[in-house]
């Protein structure tokens, strides 16, 4: 017994901004932007926009029951992985059951940045083998421009707000997910992190004006480690499973930035033409990136049942995923 992809959904913030829009909020350049990360364009939840993150974790888990054929009292786990949920406390999650009407299901929230959707199917696929749940929603969803700051050309660039989702089920057959890999590295934490608003730097006039509820990064040094880790990991789960590069109908990578796709593509020697990109349109969605682009791939007929498919992720931690599924 182990756990299958049953459904798709994803859902954006309502507003569209173009790179254009941007130029004239920060100093940049939509050639700049494009010539370095790939994005043109992200949608994004203003807060006049009136929008949470549970409201676009429910609205993504809505479209993924109805692509599954399933009701939403049918669902006995929920797990939203974010890292900018609609408040401190409680989850997202429990928000999103509520607005779902998911009234048998557990839920709860997954700390692992970017690749907390990743992790949330290794460890829903876990607990469906272990028979401790049947039915489980695993969402990304993230709201990051809440912590963004807008004055930050490095960084407010970069980011889009949305969610995606997947329905698991049982699965006995051949299908479903093959097998996963997952990682961290804590010493690396500060070099993408939010250090403000926690035990760490609590939230006091300093902290505000030093603006440490915002995205730090260092560019340069997560793009090197994302290159390396996410084709390490790919290499694992490709062990793991005993499958070749050739065996991948499509790879579904993180989608953060054009230049770290081309590159871990290059390194295990994998065909642009067999990976999902949409950066472009999205930006870096964070944890919802994955099944935004899984999605994307399910519903424009790119892959369909019995296709193999790749997903591998980076994020902030450092963390970092892969996870082969058969639909
Ligand atoms: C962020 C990133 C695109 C920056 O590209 P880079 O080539 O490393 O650029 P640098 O940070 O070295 O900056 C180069 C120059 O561009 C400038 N710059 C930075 N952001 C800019 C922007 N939005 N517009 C215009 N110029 C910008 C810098 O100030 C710097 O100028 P300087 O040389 O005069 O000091 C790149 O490092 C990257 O993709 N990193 C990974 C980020 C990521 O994916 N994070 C999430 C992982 S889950």
């Amino acid at each position: 017994m182990h756990s299958k992809i049953l459904g798709t959904g994803h859902e954006t913030g309502p507003t569209l901004l173009t790179n254009d829009e941007l130029s004239r909020i920060v100093d940049t350049t939509d050639e700049w932007i494009v010539s370095r990360t790939g994005i043109r364009q992200r949608y994004i939840a203003r807060p006049e926009d009136g929008v949470v993150t549970s409201d676009l974790c429910a609205g993504a888990g809505r479209k993924a029951l109805e692509a599954a054929g399933i009701d939403a009292a049918e669902l006995d786990l929920i797990i939203v992985g974010t890292v900018t949920g609609d408040c401190k406390f409680p989850a997202t999650a429990v928000f999103t059951q509520s607005k779902l009407g998911a009234t048998n299901a557990a839920a709860f929230d997954l700390s692992a940045a970017c690749s907390g959707f990743v992790y949330g199917l290794e460890l829903a696929d876990a607990m469906i083998r272990t028979g401790a749940k049947k039915k489980a929603l695993v969402i990304g969803g993230e709201i990051l421009t809440s912590m963004i700051d807008w004055e930050d050309r490095t960084t407010c660039v970069l980011f889009g707000d949305a969610a995606g989702a997947v329905v698991l089920g049982e699965c006995e057959d051949e299908s479903g997910i093959l097998g996963t890999y997952s990682r961290s590295n804590g010493d690396l934490a500060e070099l993408l992190w939010t250090p403000g608003c926690g035990s760490l730097r609590r939230l006091s006039p300093e902290s505000l004006a030093e603006m440490d509820h915002t995205v730090k990064m260092r560019g340069r040094q997560v793009y090197t480690n994302a290159v390396r880790c996410m084709a390490d990991s790919v290499e694992q789960v490709l062990k793991k499973t005993g499958l070749q590069p050739g065996d991948i109908d499509l790879l579904v990578p993180h989608q953060a930035n054009i230049r770290i796709i081309e590159a871990t593509c290059e390194r295990f020697g994998f065909p642009m033409e067999k990976t999902m990109v949409n950066v472009d349109r999205f930006g870096n969605t964070s944890a919802a990136s994955i099944p935004i682009a899984l999605d994307e791939a399910v519903r424009e007929r790119r892959v369909g049942p019995g296709d193999t498919v790749l997903m591998t992720v980076f994020g902030g931690g450092f963390t970092w995923a892969s996870a082969i599924v058969r639909l």
